[in-house]
Order: C-alpha cells, then structure tokens, then sequence
C-alpha cells in the first residue's frame, strides 16, 4: 500500500484541486484504489505540523474539474519563520516530520508557489520525499515555463480590462486596471496585452510619471477620449526604485498613509497633471477565484499525472514542470529561493512596444 501526503500553500488559485485530482486519478490508476492512501493535510503545512489531516478517497477527488479553491483549505507559512518555534515552543520542522513517519508515508506531494517549494525543498533536505508542483497566478516560480492558475488569472483579469473599456470609452475617462502578480509583472503584461491597454506598468520596468503623461496626452491628440492602463500590484517608480532597500522602504510606508495602492499614487499624478477624469478598478482577490480556465484544466491534469508517475518511480526531491510544452522534473533545490521574473529586454516586451503600448518608461 503507497501512502501520499498532500497539501495546498499559500494563496490559492484556480486549479489546485484539478491537479490534486490528476495525482489522485493517476495514482489510483497505477495502483488501484486500494493500492493506495491519500492522507490531505488540512490549511497547508499547518496540518502537517500540528497533524490536522483526512483521508481522501476516490469520491473526495470527483466533480473537481470545474471547482476552484481547495478543498484542503491553504495558509500561508512563511519560510523566514519555519526554523523558528511557534507560540508554544514547537520545532515545526520536526513536528512536520513526525507527523510524516508516524503515519508512514511514502511521498508528500507539495502545491505551492515560492515560499511553499522552499518549505518543500527544506523537507527533501531533511530526508523527506517530498514532490513539488507550481501553483501561482503570479508565474514566478523558477525552472518552469509556466504555472498552474496562471492562465486562469490572466483571463480574469483580461475580462476586467474588458469591461473597463466599454465604460471608458464611453464617458472619455482615463482607467488603471490594478493586477496583481506581487513582485512579478506577468500577470499584468499578459492580460494587460490581451485587454488592449494603452500602457502597461511592471515592477521590472519602473516607470517615470512623465512619460506616462506624455502618451495619455498623445492619445488625446490623436482623437482618444480615454486611456487603460494594467498596472501590476507592484509596479514601482524610477525614483523609488533608485532608492537603499531602507529608503524605499520608508518612502513606500508614506505612500501607504495616503494612497491605498500604487495605482491610487499615478491616479491622483494623472488627475493632477491632466486634469482629466481618472478612475482606479482593483479586482483584487477575484483574479484568484472561479473557475478555472480549459488550459489550466489540461495543464494541472497533465502536471498531476506526471507527478504519480514519479512516485511510482521512487523519484523524488522534484518540482514537476513544464518546459517547451513537455513535463520535466527540476530539483528543487535548484528552483528554491529564486524569483522568474519578466526580461525587460525579452521578446515579448518588443512586441508589445511595436503594438504602440507604452511601458512608461519612455
Ligand atoms: O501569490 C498570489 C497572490 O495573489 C499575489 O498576486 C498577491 O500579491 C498575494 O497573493 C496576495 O496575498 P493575500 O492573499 O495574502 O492577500
């Protein structure tokens, strides 16, 4: 009998319980139903510290294709913390691998972006077998072209990009479309391509309020009422971002004590400037939920199934990822810790500019 532990960490996303299924469907067609035990942790890593678990059965894993969320519940569990006792004196990291061998497990199988695959990477060092699979609508996980809840995200936030337009273009006003992405810009970069805005702000492009005035205006002059703009959660300014890590620090806690987010800050500079009629849309969390979209749906299937073929394998210690379409294992060590962020140089960056979209930088 294989006995697998599960969990789901950090933010959810659209498709973490397609991919539990395909490693659940994969699994039990390898070894049958019986052949096998699926033990869920329950709110992420919690439940493997603190032994809050249920077994799943076959039934648990139906009718998943179309639900988003997770049905283990996720937390966030900061990996700066996880050497460090909780309020009651407990090793978590020991705690995780007790609760492990006491309920003699074979495998613990990891949804997590980030912070989650480092947690998971500590666990391989520490003797666990543990696999990873790459969870976020951010896509910053390195070693994979692309990640689960992604796509899904993108579409999301497309659709906002799309219904501001109607009501910009009617009554002539300038919109920013906030999109989250946290210090990546790919959310923003593809659904702000896909949406058609006129300006588009990323954290590896910091941009200058300047040149961000200069296009609304050139688009004033050749006839358009209105201007979008995607601008991603963490989009950062030329000045700040020339800043020590301590200054900007402090001068990101003053902009909190005036502006709720980044896009209330270029608001305000766009109305002072301007003049015109600007508005903030922030779809927040709704990026994350639903359901998810038919690539992530194949993706995560795909994702999942390949990762109860490496428990059939014995092989372990691995992020299960997808490369130039084709699903690879990279060591988790080797993706641990490091950030994928968007070239500013890179190929896609051109091709928005040869659309005309502006990146406010120049
Ligand atoms: O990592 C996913 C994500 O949605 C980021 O895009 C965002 O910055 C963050 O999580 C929000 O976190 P929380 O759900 O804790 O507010």
């Amino acid at each position: 009998m294989k006995r697998i532990g599960m969990l789901t960490s950090g933010g959810d996303c659209q498709a973490l319980n397609v991919t539990m299924r395909g490693v659940a469907k994969g699994l039990y067609t390898l070894y049958g139903p019986e052949g096998v035990e699926i033990i869920g942790f329950i709110d992420g890593y919690k439940g493997l510290m603190y032994e809050d678990y249920r077994r799943l059965t076959p039934r648990d894993f139906a009718g998943l294709l179309t639900v988003g969320g997770t049905i283990l519940g996720s937390s966030r569990t900061p990996f700066k913390l996880i050497r460090e006792p909780d309020e009651n004196g407990l090793d978590k990291v020991e705690a995780m691998k007790y609760t492990y061998r006491r309920l003699r497990l074979d495998c613990l199988v990891v949804l997590g972006g980030n912070g989650s695959q480092k947690t998971a990477n500590l666990l391989s060092q520490e003797g666990l077998n543990v696999i990873g699979l790459p969870k976020t609508i951010d896509n910053d996980l390195w070693g994979t072209d692309t990640t689960f809840g992604f796509q899904s995200a993108i579409a999301c936030a497309t659709n906002v990009i799309d219904c501001i337009h109607t009501t910009a273009s009617s009554h002539n006003r300038i919109f920013l479309v906030e999109v989250m992405g946290h210090k990546a810009g790919w959310l923003t970069l593809n659904a702000g391509m896909a949406g058609g805005a006129d300006i588009i702000l990323i954290p590896e492009i910091p941009y200058n309020i300047d040149a961000i005035v200069k296009k609304v205006e050139e688009r004033s002059r050749r006839g358009h009422g209105f201007t979008i703009l995607a601008v991603a959660e963490g989009a950062i300014s030329r000045e700040l971002a020339e800043m020590d890590k301590k200054d900007r620090k402090k001068a990101l806690e003053k902009r909190m004590k005036n502006y709720p987010s980044v896009s209330y800050e270029i608001a305000a500079q766009i109305t002072e400037r301007t003049g015109k009629d600007v508005r903030v849309t922030v779809p927040g969390h709704m990026q994350r939920g639903g359901v998810p979209n038919a690539y992530d749906r194949v993706l995560s299937s795909r994702l999942g199934t390949q990762a109860a073929l490496e428990i059939s394998k014995g092989n372990y210690g691995n992020l299960i990822a997808i490369q130039n379409h084709k699903i690879v294992t990279v060591p988790l060590a080797e993706i641990a810790g490091k950030l994928k962020t968007v070239d500013p140089k890179g190929d896609i960056i051109e091709e928005a500019r040869l659309l005309g979209i502006s990146f406010g930088d120049e």
